[in-house]
């Protein structure tokens, strides 16, 4: 998630070099009785995408694989619906939440020891609830380096994996995490004279391979996994602002010119920031660090006053202060170097140079010490009434980005401050995807295309220029056959999509191998894997508003407040507009 909230930055950044060790913890996702029974399991965005309860009938805590095994081969003898689920479990559909109301969860939170390192392979197999920091940080120590990583490092291996996770590139084997796994082990369910579980090793010659390196977590227990490393590298990155004429063609260019680049375009400022990021020996002076400011701990009282600020140019509908603060921002986040640091204490310009596994990915927030709850938090902690967003994270092909980016340009052209509260939660984040190997990674190279916006508490509220940003998420999704991020959206994203994945039917086949009562599936993977044929698409009053459907009647959207259901500018698909006339139906009367 491209994931800034720093309108405030200036203030929380020296707050938070003040009281540097007392800060929170993210709350945990499940919460059960003393026994560990009856447990509601939720969102880490405050609430699902659908603002609906997740129920868990209990939650085990397995520390090792004996541990685990027990815990599936208890559900699976008493046919229970299981989920896995991470120490923090940032995915923003409901994937964590098991079938029904009377499932088991099992965390991987204490399944984080193992990490060995196999120097002659250049190979590490960790423990599925390791942490992206603990493992770069791990395997560094003995020279190595993961070449790819999503940008937050408090994800798990289990579930960033399982959501097909990825930095940027298009070299080599590309940006995707998945594709440096070279083996894995899962416990899956079997018969009861096996003992209700069974363990697969997989390795790079089996095909199952290609099932289980992004399986939504359906196929079964991730308990180890082997990633192929490489030598340490370092890395030498600049930030280059630029106006953004021309960069339907840049950015193409760019792939190829850039190892490790990705492009945030602030579409109302027309600007882009081109990061220039690419792999220079370890023998080069350097000590930065990547400390990307949206993901510092953060003081909660300047959330709330920024929550509160946003909220009140909506209600007024003050477009000129979304874009007001989102310059103040822009220029901020620019000016602090995004939070590069040259030498792991301030920014002093580019390029920052330092070593693999501190300027891929970065966090901190996370990692707590909670001497006075809530006073420096991660920003999307939802115990207060802080940030609360949508967020739409789309690959669109290589192919059709050019014409992506120019359909987003007609719609800025007829009202750049639309965009504004895109540029408030720091534009549009472009990242190179390469092909994949993997049966639910990507089908070609593609740019995936992730940016967040203001979401209103109350799910009937209309929101500012939202036919904006459903008219940019629909066409990703449908104008160019884009595929949502498994481990983020709204459900709209994933309409139709099953069938953009050639190899699903492969997938499906090692499902029903792997687990054939479908005990690790739930209503929601079984619908965007095209099991359920009910659809991802709520239909009710206010749908559109949320991401749960598509406007079809002027009640999907919110009639009363003066959003009708009306066309779009540039594809044919139906938005929820404000008007200041009444619905179309009304003025055919
Ligand atoms: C601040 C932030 C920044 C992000 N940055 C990026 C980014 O740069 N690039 C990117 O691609 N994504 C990014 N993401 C999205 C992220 O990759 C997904 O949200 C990811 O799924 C979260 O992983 P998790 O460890 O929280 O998994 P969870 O939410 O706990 O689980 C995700 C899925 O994996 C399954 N699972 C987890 N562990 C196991 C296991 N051991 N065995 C079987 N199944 C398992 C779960 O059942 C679930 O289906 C970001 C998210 C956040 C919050
Ligand atoms: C390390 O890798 C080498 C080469 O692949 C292999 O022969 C050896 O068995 C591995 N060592 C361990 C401890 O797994
Ligand atoms: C949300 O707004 C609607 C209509 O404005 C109102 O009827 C409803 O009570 C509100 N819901 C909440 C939870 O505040």
């Amino acid at each position: 998630m491209n994931y800034v909230r720093c309108f405030f930055i200036c203030c929380a950044y020296l707050l938070a070099t003040w009281i540097s060790t007392v800060h929170s913890v993210p709350p945990s996702p499940v919460n059960c009785d003393t026994n560990g029974l009856n447990c509601l399991v939720s969102s880490t965005y405050r609430v699902w995408p659908d603002r609906s309860t997740c129920r868990a009938a209990k939650v085990t805590y397995p520390s090792t694989e004996e541990e685990f095994k027990s815990s599936v081969a208890h559900a699976v003898k008493n046919n229970l619906k299981i989920k896995v689920i991470s120490k923090l479990a940032h995915s923003a559909p409901k994937l964590i939440c098991p079938g029904g109301d009377n499932g088991l969860l099992i965390s991987t939170r204490d399944y984080a020891k193992k990490i060995i390192v196999n120097i002659s392979s250049s190979t590490a197999t960790v423990d599925s609830g390791v942490e992206l920091r603990d493992f770069v940080d791990a395997i560094a120590k003995y020279g190595l380096a993961l070449p790819h990583s999503p940008y937050w490092d408090g994800l798990s291996i289990g579930g960033l994996l399982s959501t097909g996770a990825h930095g940027s590139s298009l070299w080599g084997n590309g940006g995707a995490v998945h594709e440096y796994v070279v083996g894995m082990r899962l416990i899956i369910p079997a018969s009861a004279d096996e003992g209700f579980v069974r363990i697969m090793d997989l390795t790079k010659e089996d095909k199952d391979l290609n099932a289980a390196k992004v399986s939504l977590g359906v196929l079964g227990v991730i308990s180890q996994v082997t990633f192929a490393l490489q030598p340490m590298f370092k890395r030498s990155i600049r930030n280059v602002l630029r106006t953004d004429e021309g960069l339907e063609e840049k950015i193409i260019a760019f792939g190829s010119a850039s190892e490790f680049g990705d492009v945030t375009w602030y579409a109302s400022k027309r600007r882009a920031v081109f990061r220039v990021d690419n792999r220079v020996p370890v023998n080069i002076a350097g000590d930065g660090v990547n400390d990307y400011i949206g993901f510092q701990k953060t003081s909660r009282a300047a959330l709330e006053a920024q929550r509160d600020t946003e909220t009140r140019a909506e209600l007024r509908r003050d477009s000129k202060a979304k874009c007001d603060a989102a310059s103040k921002q822009i220029a901020a986040l620019l000016m602090l170097g995004m939070g590069f640091k040259n030498n792991r204490v301030a920014f002093t310009g580019y390029p920052v140079i330092g070593y693999q596994n501190l300027l891929q990915t970065s966090g901190d927030c996370q990692n707590a010490i909670d001497t006075i709850p809530l006073t420096l938090v991660c920003p999307w902690d939802h115990r207060f009434k802080g940030s609360f967003l949508h967020q739409t994270t789309v690959s669109i092909p290589i192919s059709q980005i050019h014409h992506f980016i120019s359909d987003v340009k007609k719609l800025r052209d007829m009202d750049p401050a639309s965009l504004c509260g895109l540029d408030l939660y720091n534009g549009f984040l472009m990242r190179y995807v390469k092909k994949s190997s993997a049966y639910l990674g990507k089908t070609e190279d593609m740019i995936d295309v992730d940016f967040n916006y203001y979401r209103a508490d109350n799910a009937s509220t209309g929101r500012l220029h939202e036919d904006v940003y459903e008219e940019i998420e629909q066409l990703a999704v449908f104008k160019y056959q884009g595929l949502p991020h498994w481990g983020k959206n709204r459900n709209v994203a994933f309409v139709g999509i099953a069938s953009r994945y050639q190899n699903l039917h492969k997938f499906l086949k090692v499902k029903q191998r792997y687990d054939p009562q479908g005990l690790f599936s739930s209503e929601w993977t079984d619908t965007i894997l095209g099991i359920d044929s009910r659809g991802v698409t709520i239909q009710r009053d206010n749908c559109a508003l949320e991401g749960l459907c598509i406007c079809s009647e002027d009640v999907h959207c919110a009639p009363d407040q003066g959003y009708f259901c009306r066309q779009g500018m540039v594809v044919e698909l139906w938005l929820c507009m404000k008007s200041m006339f009444c619905s179309e139906k009304l003025l055919f009367l």
